[in-house]
């Protein structure tokens, strides 16, 4: 495809990596294409980064018709620079296109895409065991009209961030509520989509929990508010009783690829995973009988994230002595030395700029 370039007149400066937090700095250009029905995308280009402008009946302000993706691209201990998996981002964001009535995207481009403007932004990947360039793809609905339907016109966009840990604990454990009044999605809605809505619906219990002194919560199923579902915006995962328990993926779950890629990394460390419904009384029953050895969250921002201790009404149960367990601490130590380039990528899963 061709990608019409415009650099910036001003460069930034790159900011000190050891002040950097998750998503706060942008790096000097975008990229854009936009969708017209019947005439596909066009346009695509890079620009300077800026304020984009939009029609105030564009479909996105009114009916949500967002969708987005995240992944990073990695600086190698040579200096080389990968991506993780992007194919895996890539069909994930035409899925969640699919669900949401927006265009689908050419598979080649969507990589061309992102590989031309990585080298282009090259610089803003820093160098640090860690840190990252957060690459945010994401699409929404520009209809200029308010009716309710399927859009015509719409906007694919890249951003990009150089971005250091994603909590501020770092790899150490996290607290998290058990979340009994909302729900994140429902099975036939868009929880296996990627889209905006899922997360503004989702920040009023995140936000209640945080004022009760916990960094997340963990989701229950929408329909039965039975079933252990996510940990705020990550995949989870608990080891309890020797085996590995994640829940499987029903249709409010987002498939994510640190959950998929945990799985495979397991297996072939011999451990018995099981993707299988999870009941949260299963899971109380195992906290009280000392039967949960390790819980952690899995997502491309925090990679692997140990939960410490988790609150279910009134009781907190401390897990693992509020330490990071051996099986969490394993997966972190192999996922994170695949993507930064530190052990060989035994599973093919980089893909060098
Ligand atoms: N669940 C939700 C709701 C997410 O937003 C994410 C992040 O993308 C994940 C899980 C983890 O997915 P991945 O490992 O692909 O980043
Ligand atoms: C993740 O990468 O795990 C996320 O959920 C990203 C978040 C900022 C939406």
């Amino acid at each position: 495809m061709e990608i019409k370039i415009t650099k910036t007149t001003s460069p930034s400066t790159m900011p000190a990596e050891d002040k950097l937090g998750f998503g706060k700095v942008f790096t000097d250009h975008m990229f854009i294409m936009d969708y017209e029905e019947g005439k596909g995308w066009y346009d695509a280009r890079i620009v300077p980064f800026a304020r984009i402008s939009l029609h105030p009946a564009s479909t996105v302000l009114h009916y949500g018709a967002e969708i987005f993706e995240g992944l990073k691209a990695y600086r190698r201990a040579d200096g080389g620079v990968q991506l993780f998996r992007p194919m895996e981002n890539i069909k994930r964001m035409n899925n969640s296109a699919e669900r949401m009535s927006l265009p689908l995207l050419n598979e080649e481009d969507a990589l061309e895409i992102l590989t031309t403007f990585v080298k282009l932004e090259e610089r803003f990947v820093p160098k640090s065991f860690g840190t990252s360039l957060y690459l945010r793809p994401f699409m929404f609905g520009n209809d200029e009209a308010l009716g309710v339907h399927a859009v015509k016109n719409a906007t694919f966009m890249l951003i990009a961030s150089p971005s250091g840990s994603y909590y501020k604990e770092g790899i150490n454990p996290v607290k998290i509520m058990i979340e009994n009044e909302d729900v994140r999605t429902v099975r036939g809605g868009t929880g296996y989509a990627k889209c905006g809505g899922n997360y503004a619906a989702s920040t009023r219990a995140g936000e209640r929990a945080a004022k009760k002194g916990y960094s997340q919560v963990l989701w229950l199923d929408g329909v039965e508010r039975k079933y252990i579902e996510e940990v705020g915006a990550m995949n989870v995962m608990f080891k309890i009783d020797g085996e590995i328990v994640t829940p499987m993926l029903t249709g409010s779950i987002l498939p994510g690829i640190t959950r998929k890629s945990c799985i495979e990394v397991l297996k072939k460390l011999g451990y018995a995973v099981s993707e299988r419904l999870l009941s949260v009384d299963e899971l109380v029953n195992a906290m009280k009988t000392g039967k949960l050895e390790e819980a952690w969250g899995c997502g491309t921002a925090a990679v692997v994230s140990p939960i410490g201790a988790l609150a279910y009404g009134d009781e907190e149960y401390q897990i693992n002595d509020g330490k990071i367990g051996e099986v969490t601490q394993k997966l972190y130590d192999i996922l994170t030395g695949i993507q930064w380039g530190k052990l060989p990528d035994e599973f093919n899963w980089v893909y060098k700029i």
